[in-house]
């Protein structure tokens, strides 16, 4: 059993530029096992594109990414998700014609062949699939044939987070996950999140809301126009430390300290 502390993703020195803007300037960000983080920063600050890099959407100019103490290198969302890593990401689309499971399994719904080489989709597996990844994973009872265009904001993000656990994934990385619902929907999806961390899954939150990030991460990484300003536990400091780190300075007592 790892400990609580050991480092599950290293990210080291990132670089990256978009023509002459630059986006992130060597930027390390460690997410650690079974652990809530938060990234943060105002707009513009490099959040997306962090996460755009690391699971290989931008390649960076330059860093390193680092998976269980491995240097990996990650070309594309496939990668990402062969080492474990899925994204939930800001501009969320679940499609409404369609079905929760149908949105879950979109582009890799199981088959059954029913004349040699001659298959079908699996919609009976598909579905008993999907409802018990919702139902252990995010202990919601949601039925799995219903259409997405009848569902809550809340429960419309649920099954974008459930299509992100289809691939069993050890990191859940979330762009806002909170920031387009209300705010009933808003606590349904955050006590989700705090499943998925009793469940196993560390996650890495970009969020806007500091009530919503003192409410659920364990630490926070601070970006500011591109620059890392540090990472700091969340308990160790107040809203005032925080907003001050996002207009890029550390609170003097915590720095290097996390
Ligand atoms: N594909 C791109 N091409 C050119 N510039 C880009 C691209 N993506 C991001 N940028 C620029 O990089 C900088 C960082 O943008 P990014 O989207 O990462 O910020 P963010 O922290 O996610 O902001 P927000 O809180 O608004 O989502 C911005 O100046 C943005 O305009
Ligand atoms: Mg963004």
């Amino acid at each position: 059993m790892v400990s609580e502390s050991e480092p599950l993703v290293e990210v080291r020195n990132i670089t990256k530029n978009f023509g002459n803007i630059q986006a992130l300037n060597d930027v390390d960000l460690t997410l650690r096992e079974g652990e809530i983080l938060g990234l943060l920063g105002d707009n513009g600050s490099g959040k997306s594109t962090f996460v755009k890099v690391l699971v290989g959407i931008h390649d960076p100019n330059e860093g390193e990414v680092f998976i269980r103490g491995e240097p990996v290198d990650i070309g594309g969302p496939k990668d990402a998700r062969r080492h474990g890593i899925a994204t939930v990401y800001q501009d969320l689309a679940v499609v409404d014609e369609m079905s929760v499971a149908e949105n879950m399994f979109l582009g890799r719904m199981p088959r059954k062949s029913v004349a040699g080489p001659v298959s079908i989709i699996d919609y009976d597996q598909m579905q008993e699939r999907a409802e018990k990844i919702l139902r252990e994973r995010l202990n919601i009872h949601l039925d799995p044939t219903t259409k997405v265009e009848s569902l809550s904001g809340g429960e419309r993000q649920a099954v974008a987070i459930a299509r992100a656990l289809v691939t069993d994934p050890d990191i859940l990385i979330m762009d806002e996950p909170t920031s387009a619902l209300s705010a009933d929907s808003t606590e349904r999806v955050q006590e989700l999140i705090r499943s998925l961390r009793a469940n196993g899954i560390s996650v890495l939150m970009i969020s806007h809301d500091l009530n919503e990030v003192f409410d659920l991460t364990d630490r926070i990484t601070v970006l500011n126009n591109g620059d890392l300003v540090g990472t700091i536990d969340t308990d160790d400091v107040v809203e005032d430390d925080v907003l001050g780190m996002m207009m890029g300075s550390m609170p003097t007592e915590q720095a290097q300290s996390a």
